[in-house]
């Protein structure tokens, strides 16, 4: 196949935004009386904000406790802690060869998109000042369906003018990885076989990213 687009995940795959998430949904669910833990969490990666929150409150047997203004309520205060925990980050936490990937794919005329579901990636990817290496950033809001259904991957496709065959996708979430082989792209999964099993590839870290690239694009 020859591939003329690379989609990306943000959060856990361009930087490690994934673990303030994690931080954020840990402290919230103390303050409303729901322990949760990383393995747990895994459930969480990939899926929007409102979700997670119904998902925490599933697992502790609250679904009914809160209505949908109250839920509303405490999932922007979870987005208002996550939000100061993204103060900290400069461009030293992108990832480990991202930069060296995303270079890598312009030189060699590969067009790359974002696919987040993420409210805040602009204002990550300005963090970490990648934004100009993005021809297209999907607003999660203009997509009907968040991951695992593979819309938001599909329509990054689309407004990069390609076909999702023509299109790697890279996510380090379950629920991504489901989302990138339901779009027919070929998916390669960033993290543990036992989380991601499901992808085409797996890689431990981004540190293996740019060599993975490099061998299904030449
Ligand atoms: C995804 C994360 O990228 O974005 C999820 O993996 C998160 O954990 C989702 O819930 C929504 O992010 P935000 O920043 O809009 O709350
Ligand atoms: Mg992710």
């Amino acid at each position: 196949m020859v591939y003329k687009g690379v989609i990306f995940d943000l959060d856990g795959v361009i930087t490690d935004t994934a673990q303030y998430h994690y931080t954020a949904w840990k402290y919230l669910g103390e303050k409303i009386g729901i322990d949760i833990d990383e393995n747990f969490n895994e459930c969480l990666k990939g899926i929007s904000r409102l979700e997670s929150l119904e998902k925490i409150l599933i697992k502790g047997n609250k679904e009914n406790f809160y209505n949908d203004l109250q839920k509303e309520d405490l999932a922007k205060s979870k987005n208002e802690h996550y939000v100061t925990l993204l103060d900290k980050l400069t461009p030293s936490d992108v990832l480990e060869n991202i930069v060296e990937t995303l270079n890598y794919l312009k030189e060699n005329d590969i067009k790359i998109g974002l696919a987040s579901a993420s409210k805040n990636a602009p204002t990550i990817l300005d963090k970490l000042q990648l934004r100009d290496y993005f021809e297209v950033i999907v607003d999660p809001a203009q997509v009907k369906k968040g991951k695992p259904s593979p819309d938001i991957f599909l329509e990054c496709a689309k407004m990069l003018g390609l076909d999702a065959k023509e299109c790697i996708g890279i996510e380090d979430s379950k629920a991504g990885v489901v989302a990138i082989n339901e779009s027919n792209m070929l998916s390669i999964g960033i993290g543990s076989e036992s989380n991601l099993n499901h992808a085409n590839m797996i890689i431990p870290s981004t540190k293996e990213l740019t060599q993975t690239i490099k061998t299904l694009i030449n």
